[in-house]
């Protein structure tokens, strides 16, 4: 079958898994860790293209996750594929961090035209967003010699034991490995609907001020003197935290702060950029604030293993040997990102814009029916609906969330849930508004059928 985002619908034959699925999470359940977080529903993909997942017994969902935020260009492009395929008939791999080819130079010269950051920038290639933070981290350190991070609750900066003490989304994520590595201190995210006070909604503003009143009147003066901050880690859109995005007047004091203190803004966008937010980056929707440091990876390569770490020029100011990595940054992987970038400019970001206006209006409509949609929330194809016991006390209802995903995959709908109790939308930017709607018309029922 070809890529297609037609408006056909998922087809559903077998009953879930179905017999070839089972043997395989089976076979997954022998050989493979059991420390991945899966949900509640077991997902085998055969294959897949457009915003189409095929399974091993011939059902067809449509996907509106897409792996996690990553095949930003849908499931095999024909066009990614195509470069992928060039590139290994030419060259797979030779090391970067030892010898030249001209992707690198490529990747890193289009970054700095893109990110927002002040003037020229370069670019520290890896394999995985978690690599990425691991880069921006040691170069905040190296560059500042100072050793405090801050970071903020129900931030997802990845896994490793660097990256680690800054995620703090969820306590399984730290349960077991007892000390936290570097020295983190976090603060509460400015969610207007959980005021960190009494985890109701508020303003944005209000919100806004008091996060800072903590960092500059409570941190700065006791624990955490400025002058020893390396960095101020920031997703602009929380991401595992509950697609949480940070009012404008909250990115700019941050980036206040960070000037009159010599901080390092290091702004990780590995689930929210990429054109997922209707603009390149989430850091575009703020009024022009700049990162000193930007972290790429999920979405940059359309499914391909690749992390970036993109600094201003003169922060990127190490030493030889300082920081590499063999496979960062491998030749196929940047064919594919090249190709993924010049389909976001020619089209795929604006259409993140408006098919997510439009799936975010469709979801709104269903949250003044319903009950138990607290809020929806979140920009272009990066949407979040919470879910509640009821309007009134705004309770967190972890456990609908979680009958509402496996309800949705049952009727051939893959969503991810986040946060305490929410499910994000970050289907592939090339979702159409035809798409859109079988979505929503499943999500629908599937909360008549969970509450
Ligand atoms: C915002 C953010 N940062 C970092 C990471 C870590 O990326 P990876 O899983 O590629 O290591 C993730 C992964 O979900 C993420 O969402």
């Amino acid at each position: 079958m070809t890529p297609t985002t037609d408006n056909q619908k998922p087809v559903i034959k077998t009953e879930l898994p179905g017999p070839n699925a089972r043997a395989i999470v089976e076979a997954d359940a022998k050989w493979v860790t059991p420390s991945y977080p899966r949900p509640d529903y077991k997902l085998v993909a055969e294959r897949a293209y457009g915003v189409w997942i095929e399974d091993p017994d011939g059902n067809v969902f449509l996907d509106c996750n897409a792996g996690v935020a990553v095949c930003s260009t849908g499931h095999c492009h024909p066009e990614i594929v195509k470069a992928i395929t060039d590139q290994t008939q030419r060259l797979i791999h030779l090391c970067g961090t030892d010898f030249y080819y001209r992707h690198m130079p490529e990747l890193g010269k289009k970054l700095s035209e893109i990110c927002p950051i002040e003037g020229p920038a370069k670019t520290h290639f890896a394999n995985s967003g978690a690599e990425a933070i691991e880069t921006a981290l040691k170069l905040a350190m190296y560059h500042t010699r100072r050793q405090k991070f801050i970071s903020f609750f129900g931030s997802f900066h990845g896994r490793t034991l660097g990256a680690l003490s800054l995620t703090s989304s969820k306590k399984a994520q730290r349960l077991g490995f007892m000390r936290q590595a570097l020295d983190v201190v976090h603060v509460p995210y400015p969610n207007k609907f959980r005021h960190f006070a009494d985890d109701m909604p508020c303003d944005g503003e209000k919100v806004s001020r008091d996060v800072i009143n903590w960092i500059e009147n409570r941190l700065f003066k006791t624990t955490t003197p400025p002058e020893e901050v390396a960095g101020i880690i920031l997703e602009v859109v929380q991401g595992e935290g509950g697609y949480v995005p940070a009012p404008t007047s909250f990115v700019k004091e941050l980036r206040r702060i960070c000037d009159e203190n010599g901080i390092m803004l290091i702004v990780d966008e590995v689930q929210s950029g990429m054109g997922r937010t209707g603009k390149m980056f989430a850091l575009d929707h703020h009024d022009g604030v700049k990162a000193d440091i930007m972290c790429l990876a999920k979405g940059i390569a359309s499914g391909l293993p690749i992390g970036a770490c993109v600094a201003r020029a003169e922060i990127m100011d190490w030493h030889k040997g300082a920081h590499a990595s063999t496979f960062g940054g491998n030749p196929v992987c940047i064919a594919s990102a090249l190709k993924t970038i010049e389909l976001l400019e020619g089209g795929l970001v604006e259409n993140a814009a408006n098919v997510g206006a439009y799936l975010k209006s469709g979801l709104e409509t269903l949250k003044d029916r319903y009950d138990c949609i607290g809020d929806v929330r979140g920009m272009g194809l990066m949407l979040g609906v919470e879910f509640v016991t009821d309007k009134t006390s705004l309770k967190p209802d972890a456990a609908l969330r979680d009958r509402i995903e496996v309800a949705c995959f049952e009727r051939g709908l893959i969503i991810l849930g986040c946060g305490t109790s929410t499910i994000r939308w970050s289907p592939p930017l090339i979702l159409t508004k035809e798409n859109a709607d079988v979505a929503l018309e499943i999500f629908e029922e599937a909360i008549k059928a969970s509450v």
